[in-house]
């Protein structure tokens, strides 16, 4: 087993409320650990520039709380390419750096585990990504604060399309998943949601949105993941105006509301068990894992397992969301 002395962590792809909070928990526990530890700037980037940072306990004071990441975040194409990663690695062997924790989400670890096959780098992975898309953890950071400030909007927007009598189409983040789609529709009391897993079927949308029309329904919510397969809110809006125009419509696009703000307790709490665990996990030799919570409990899958299967969306949603529509 490789000794590790000095450990690197880094933010990469797609930020998240929570990710300060894993990365105060790594430094922490590294320096519990007696480990030095490095923060690298910008994900990739920073490590092929070379733009690290010795942190100690009170690098990471007061940061819990915060949204977004200290240590910035980026996507690199250049990490993507041998030469960036031979770059990055040099530097890392230049700064004394002999382990990684990633935190990010599936690209982070498609990275990550693509450096570890080339270098022999231990890394392990903690799995922050707003849209909870990873396999190996029942929950990644962010999700939680995400999808309360999606139905904190979304029952904001329920005032007034019930004021004005209106039919919205509200899109929330998810270009691959739509898990933020799910959990803020059905909080939020929307009569459909659309999601980039389940087919999009116009016709079935405009009969569940007549049927409510039928029963006198004033407004309605329909949610709609930015992946949906048939292009986002504005062209299902337009698909729908076209056949079923009852109601005066409104597109709402939440955007990157959804990534910012103060993390909430779980993910605050479950970021710090991650951080803690990764760094512990390569005190004991451990490598080319991500490490999730299963079951609140503790477990590592292989990297290359996290990024190929995904957490799928039970198909009994969608029966119970016509349930819950009420019609
Ligand atoms: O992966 C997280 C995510 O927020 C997705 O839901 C979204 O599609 C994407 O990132 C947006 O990325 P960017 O901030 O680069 O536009």
């Amino acid at each position: 087993m490789k000794e590790i002395n000095r450990i690197g962590v880094f933010t990469s792809g797609g930020d998240a409320p929570g990710m300060n909070a894993a990365i105060r928990a790594v430094v922490r526990a590294s320096l519990f650990h007696k480990l030095e530890v490095v923060g690298i700037y910008r994900g990739y980037a920073g490590m092929i520039e070379g733009s690290f940072i010795k942190m100690n306990s009170h690098s990471v004071s007061n940061i819990i709380q915060r949204g977004g990441t200290i240590l910035k975040t980026a996507r690199s194409d250049e990490f993507r390419t041998r030469e960036g990663r031979k770059k990055a690695y040099e530097n890392l062997v230049e700064n004394n750096i002999d382990a990684l924790v990633a935190i990010g989400g599936d690209g982070t670890f498609s990275g990550a585990h693509v450096f570890y096959q080339e270098y022999g780098m231990p890394v392990i992975g903690i799995p922050g990504t707003i849209d909870n898309d990873l396999y190996g953890t029942d929950f990644t950071i962010g999700f939680d604060t995400a999808i309360n400030t999606a139905i904190d909007a979304i029952d904001k927007i329920r005032d007034t399309a019930d004021s004005h009598d209106r039919l919205f189409f509200v899109e929330v983040m998810g270009r691959d998943a739509g898990m933020i789609a799910i959990r803020s529709g059905i909080a939020g009391g929307a009569e459909a949601i659309l999601v980039p897993e389940w087919k999009t079927d116009i016709d079935q949308l405009i009969s569940i949105l007549q049927r409510g029309w039928q029963k006198h329904k004033s407004s309605s919510i329909v949610v709609i993941a930015e992946g949906d397969q048939s292009g986002g809110a504005f062209k299902v809006a337009e698909k729908v105006k076209a056949r079923f125009n009852h109601y005066d419509t409104r597109v709402s696009i939440l955007g990157h509301i959804q990534r910012g703000g103060n993390p909430s307790c779980n993910d605050r709490v479950m970021a710090s068990r991650l951080g803690v665990a990764a760094v512990e996990a390569l005190t004991r030799g451990r490598s080319d894992e991500m490490v999730g919570i299963i079951h609140n409990e503790i477990k590592f899958t292989p990297l290359e397992k996290a990024i190929k299967y995904h957490q799928g969306i039970n198909k009994d949603y969608m029966q119970m969301i016509e349930i819950l529509a009420g019609y």
